[in-house]
């Protein structure tokens, strides 16, 4: 047997899906730009664009929908959609955060671990400052100075970076299946909120994020650095 050679220093969390329910947000304000476009837009379709940035997630619609726009017409369909989420964002409350996550959040800063915000959301700092949790991590990552979105690995490594913590030593939570990948290809053990059917690539895969414990993950990490 390998002795563990790292510790868990960091868990580094996805927002959308993973904090509060904003990801049932992004998908009405999809399905409503998909329905002025014509485009049939389903929940199981919607599984593809979690964690896929806007203007991403933009163009995979139209994908599905055999339609292609001009620049014009997709920043002007990109930023209605986003007015379409920020009218469903007008009564998010600090009590929309999914149950027990406070908790958590405080339980993991007690235990001596960082916590980061790596979300593809623009939107991030709004939502955390709705529900109170700005001050709850110690680095929200901006998602419009990454190189490349989820699922490619640059926003959890800029998240480890700032926390001076190496990748090997984090771990990253997300519900979306571009998320797991992206951690993954940072290097970090990925933490899976939904099921594993749809999360396949995850090391652990819970229903809810007010499942884990500060134990559980230090269980996680040690398990599967051996
Ligand atoms: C991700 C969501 O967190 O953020 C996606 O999972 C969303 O659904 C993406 O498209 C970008 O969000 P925003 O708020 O910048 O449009
Ligand atoms: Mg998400």
């Amino acid at each position: 047997m390998t002795l563990a050679t790292e510790q868990l220093q960091a868990v580094i969390f996805d927002l959308d899906g993973v904090i509060t329910d904003t990801a049932e947000f992004h998908f009405l304000a999809w399905q409503q730009l998909a329905t002025e476009l014509g485009i049939k837009f389903t929940r199981h379709d919607n599984e593809q664009l979690k964690g896929v940035d806007r203007l991403g997630s933009l163009k995979l619609i139209l994908q599905q929908g055999g339609l292609t726009l001009d620049n014009a017409a997709l920043q002007h369909w990109s930023d209605w959609k986003n007015q379409r989420y920020l009218e469903l964002l007008v009564d998010m409350q600090p009590h929309d955060v999914f149950p027990l996550v406070p908790e958590l959040l405080t339980h993991l800063r007690a235990a001596g671990l960082l916590l980061g915000l790596a979300s593809a959301s623009r939107n991030a700092p709004l939502v955390l400052e709705r529900l109170k949790l700005t001050q709850a991590f110690d680095f929200i990552a901006d998602p419009a100075l990454q190189a490349q979105g989820k699922p490619a690995p640059d926003i959890f490594l800029a998240v480890s970076t700032a926390l001076a913590v190496p990748p090997a030593c984090c771990i990253g939570v997300e519900d979306a299946p571009a998320g797991i990948r992206a951690v993954k290809a940072a290097g970090m053990i990925a933490v899976g909120i939904g099921t594993p059917a749809a999360l396949s690539q995850a090391d652990l895969v819970l229903p809810t994020t007010g499942m884990l414990t500060p134990l559980l993950l230090r269980q996680c990490f040690t398990a599967l650095q051996r």
